[in-house]
């Protein structure tokens, strides 16, 4: 099937309220249009949802990233859901129909599920890590966007940025997210004995999904959101410092995407890699095996200290 990219992440913490601040304040995020009621559009734009969860925008797009108050007896907060943008309608049923043919369980959403995420059509299923999976298509766009902070973030055709999972099948995710939805291997890392951190691209993103290999569980590492300009990522590491946020990596490069980034922790655990300078992938692309993983500083994103980070995720 054809993913056009990431269009939007949801995850859970135990005080959204605490992650407002972080987003809008820290990290330079503007508060979403919450997904209500079209007769209740007047609603819900300070980003907050009528179940006290609280959405973010950073380009035209009514919100990209969700953050839901954790289930009564959930255990710690992490990824509630991934949502891949497919062109249409006769995409979307492309796609049901290739995840069922490979015995996937799906179900197509009713008019309340699309209302609950701002799209036109929608299905969900489920990777082999149990990572809720969504697909859809027509997101709701709105006019005039313009960031409180000054930041800009590089999305259309390439989404909304990218996010890393700890993977304790990775064989049968990376087949899942390959050889199902699409996706092609940039390139990998080796990190330990049997230990690979895995990068895949559905557009011109060098990565859309991480895949790590490092720890027996399942978790979500990280979420990127990449700027138009090293400034933008200059001023919310002050505004990270400043705030005393922990950093978890300091500034620095990867060496695979070129990416001048910065990760720092967000309110639930989640880390948050704000970056500028990824290069960009085509159809011509080989997967590559590169080491070591940054050109310079990052200091701090050791495969010990991301596994060991990851158990609270
Ligand atoms: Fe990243």
């Amino acid at each position: 099937m054809d993913i056009i990219g990431l269009g939007y992440v949801g995850i859970d913490a135990p005080d959204p309220e605490a992650w407002l601040a972080f987003g809008r304040d820290i990290i330079g995020l503007d508060p979403g249009c919450a997904p209500i009621a079209p007769a209740h559009l007047d609603q819900g734009r300070d980003g907050r949802g009528p179940d006290g969860s609280v959405y973010f925008r950073v380009d035209e797009w009514s919100w990209r990233l969700a953050v839901h108050p954790m289930r009564d007896g959930q255990e710690r907060p992490g990824l509630r859901y991934l949502g891949f943008e497919v062109a249409g309608e006769a995409e979307l049923q492309v796609a049901m129909a290739e995840l069922e043919a490979a015995g996937h369980a799906v179900r197509r959403g009713d008019a309340a599920d699309c209302q609950s995420r701002a799209v036109s059509g929608i299905a969900f299923t489920r990777d082999p890590s149990g990572n809720a999976v969504e697909m859809f298509h027509g997101p709701r766009v709105t006019n005039l966007y313009r960031n409180s902070k000054g930041m800009e973030f590089l999305t259309g055709d390439m989404g909304m940025g990218h996010v890393n999972l700890f993977s304790s099948n990775y064989e049968e995710s990376a087949a899942f997210y390959t050889g199902l939805l699409g996706f092609r291997m940039t390139d990998f890392y080796q990190v330990g004995e049997g230990q690979t951190v895995n990068f895949f691209h559905c557009n011109r993103r060098h990565h859309t999904v991480g895949l790590m290999k490092v720890a027996p569980f399942d978790a979500i590492h990280h979420i990127m959101f990449e700027c138009t300009d090293i400034d933008m990522v200059g001023l919310a590491y002050d505004r990270v410092l400043a705030a005393g946020t922990k950093v978890t990596a300091s500034l620095g490069r990867h060496s695979n995407d070129r990416i001048i980034s910065f990760y720092c922790e967000s309110p639930s655990g989640v880390e948050i890699e704000i970056g500028w300078g990824a290069i960009t992938v085509g159809p011509d692309w080989t997967p590559r095996f590169r080491s070591p993983g940054d050109l310079w500083g990052h200091h701090g994103l050791t495969a010990e200290a991301i596994a060991e980070g990851g158990k609270d995720k």
